[in-house]
């Protein structure tokens, strides 16, 4: 996904929503569903699959700062968006498709994508290639994709808080439904080999999380790499990077004067967004839910 010319004239605009296979996606998706769908896993493929702003970028620094065992001039090669592509992006923003930048990958190649378990490519599942989830207490969750829509050139308008607020609440955004979401990488695990991780232990003990994601992906870190690790990815850290803050991006597509990419990286922050009335009205809409299951989000530390 090279970025393009900084230009008034590069065909970007935002995007309408399309439903694909009953999922709302930007419809530039759909232009490249197929190439998608086909794509051929290979068995040492590692996905980082995440609902959008539950802190992808958070996990694509954490996992190439392992992969290159905290060497950060290794990490600093290029913006994290190429280094671990995204698989489903298609968009006249940028020049080259998320599948055709993973075949240019070697292995092993990381892939970040945010289509639920049951639309990942069935290669993947197939190859039982290993996954990394990062899932995120829905209240921050939908506080940081409200921002990002509004920065978001590439994305679908998005109407006022309240508005957006409730299309949240009803899964009419892009990516669909948060509560589907988490629900149902939450029952594959069961079946297949994913690792769950959770934005607000990363933030709670980020050690601790790193950890568990090198062991996961089969990496031994000697002290001082598991501290490099830990320190580039820092939120302070990742906010200055260039390679991690998304500022390589020219403004047509994130407009980092209306809300910066690595915006607050707080648990909590929804508190400064929900009036007690939409706190009320979503406390009642999760609990019908997400009141069988068995998966905890923590919405403070
Ligand atoms: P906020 O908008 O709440 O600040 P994604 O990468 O999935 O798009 O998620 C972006 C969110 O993760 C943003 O949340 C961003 O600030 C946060 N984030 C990115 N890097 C982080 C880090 N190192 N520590 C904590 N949060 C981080």
């Amino acid at each position: 996904m090279q970025a393009p010319e900084d230009s008034a004239n590069s065909g970007i605009c935002r995007p309408v929503l399309e439903v694909v296979e009953g999922i709302p996606l930007p419809s530039w998706i759909l232009t490249n569903w197929t190439e998608i769908q086909t794509i051929q896993a290979k068995p040492d493929d590692v996905l980082i699959a995440t609902y959008p702003k539950a802190g992808t970028t958070w996990m694509q620094e954490i996992v190439d700062l392992i992969m290159m065992n905290g060497d950060v001039q290794k990490c600093r090669r290029a913006p994290i968006f190429e280094r671990i592509p995204f698989l489903e992006i298609c968009s006249p923003a940028f020049q080259s498709t998320g599948v055709d930048q993973v075949k240019k990958l070697q292995s092993p190649r990381i892939i970040k994508t945010h289509l639920p378990f049951q639309k990942v490519p069935k290669s993947f599942r197939e190859q039982n290639c290993k996954v990394i989830v990062v899932a995120r207490n829905a209240k921050d969750n939908v506080v940081s994709y409200f921002h990002f829509h509004r920065m978001n050139q590439v994305m679908p308008e998005p109407g006022t808080w309240e508005e957006f607020l409730q299309m949240f609440i009803e899964g009419q955004i892009s990516w669909g439904s948060w509560y589907d979401y988490n629900l149902d990488w939450w029952e594959a695990r069961k079946k297949h080999p994913i690792l769950f991780i959770f934005y607000e232990d990363i933030k709670e003990n980020p050690r601790r999380e790193i950890l568990k994601v090198a062991d996961f992906l089969g990496k031994t870190l000697d002290e001082k790499a598991l501290e490099s690790v830990v320190h580039n990815s820092l939120f302070s850290v990742m906010k200055e990077n260039p390679m991690t803050n998304y500022t390589t991006l020219p403004y047509t597509v994130f407009n980092q004067d209306i809300s910066k990419f690595m915006r607050k990286g707080e648990v909590g922050d929804w508190k400064n967004q929900f009036t007690v009335a939409q706190n009320e009205h979503f406390d009642k809409d999760y609990a019908e839910k997400m009141g069988k299951s068995d998966i905890v989000f923590r919405e403070v530390l």
